[in-house]
């Protein structure tokens, strides 16, 4: 059923695109229920082709809808929130997207009463496949936080954190995107090498890895199992397997995550 609510997206580029999009193809929340802005319009024709209200007024957005979603950069964030501040009222949610921008901050521009939540979510939302990270300020009412984990929901998997570990979950789930799709890529081209054309390789790799993901969900196996249960003694996976590793393969993975950690870190 579709849901009344009416959602505002400040700052529709790539993550606020990719959510609207979710949203959308969810079936959940009308076109017409969702208003998008940004500064330059015109590339988001195709949403207003949707039926998505576009808009460059912040203010009118906010009037607009009771969730508003903060999805600008960082350094954008802190004069949009006082430049809406005036038309926020304590009935409306704001879920900033925001690397970095901490609730109690948001608290202190907007000096309100409105529920703040935290999300870092990854751009699988505008497949509906997203793993979105949630952070609500002490004072939520456990129903205003129910509500935006269900609307996250229709875009993907949800988790509530600590918002301490919001730059944790913003390497492991949003840059995460960008650490899988080079493997899958590093794969295909391996592939590519012992025989197959680049197409073929990339769709056994894509469908490979989703099938190694279903083992885990639908199974709840550790990884090592399952790896346990195709590594034949003296075989060629284990042959393989072992390689990468003295290659540095999980060694690598691990460096570049926790470098990347280090870097949001140093950022903050
Ligand atoms: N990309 C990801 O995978 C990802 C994942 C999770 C979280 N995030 C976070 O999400 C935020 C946005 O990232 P992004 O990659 O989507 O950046 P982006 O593509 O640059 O999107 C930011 C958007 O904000 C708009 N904007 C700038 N000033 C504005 C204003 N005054 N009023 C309304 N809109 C304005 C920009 O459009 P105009 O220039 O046309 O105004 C732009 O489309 C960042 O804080 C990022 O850390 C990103």
């Amino acid at each position: 059923m579709l849901k009344p609510l009416k959602i505002s997206i400040i700052g529709a580029g790539n993550i606020g695109s990719a959510f609207v999009s979710g949203l959308i193809q969810s079936g959940q929340i009308a076109p017409e229920h969702l208003l998008v802005t940004r500064r330059n319009t015109e590339k988001l024709s195709i949403l207003s082709e949707l039926g998505v209200r576009v808009s460059t007024n912040n203010a009118d957005a906010v009037r607009f809808a009771e969730i508003i979603i903060l999805a600008v950069k960082p350094f954008q964030a802190e004069d949009i929130l006082k430049e809406i501040t005036p038309d926020i009222l304590d009935t409306h949610s704001i879920v900033s997207m925001v690397t970095g921008l901490k609730i109690k901050r948001i608290k202190e521009i907007t000096s309100s009463n409105c529920s703040i939540f935290r999300a870092m979510p990854n751009t699988a939302m505008a497949t509906g496949e997203s793993m979105t990270c949630l952070s609500a300020a002490a004072d939520c009412l456990p129903a205003s936080t129910a509500l935006i984990r269900e609307i996250f929901s229709y875009v993907g998997e949800t988790e509530m954190i600590d918002e301490g570990l919001q730059e944790a979950s913003t390497i492991l789930g949003a840059s995460g995107i960008a650490f899988a799709l080079r493997y899958i890529r590093a794969a295909t081209q391996g592939g590519i090498e012992i025989g197959f054309s680049a197409k073929t390789a990339q769709r056994i790799v894509a469908q490979t890895v989703k099938g190694a993901v279903s083992l885990l969900d639908k199974r709840g196996e550790h990884p090592e199992g399952e790896i346990d249960l195709v590594t034949t003694p003296k075989g060629v996976t284990i042959t393989g397997l072992n390689e990468m590793e003295h290659q540095g393969f999980s060694s690598a993975l691990i460096r570049g995550l926790t470098a990347s950690y280090r870097k949001i870190e140093d950022i903050k």
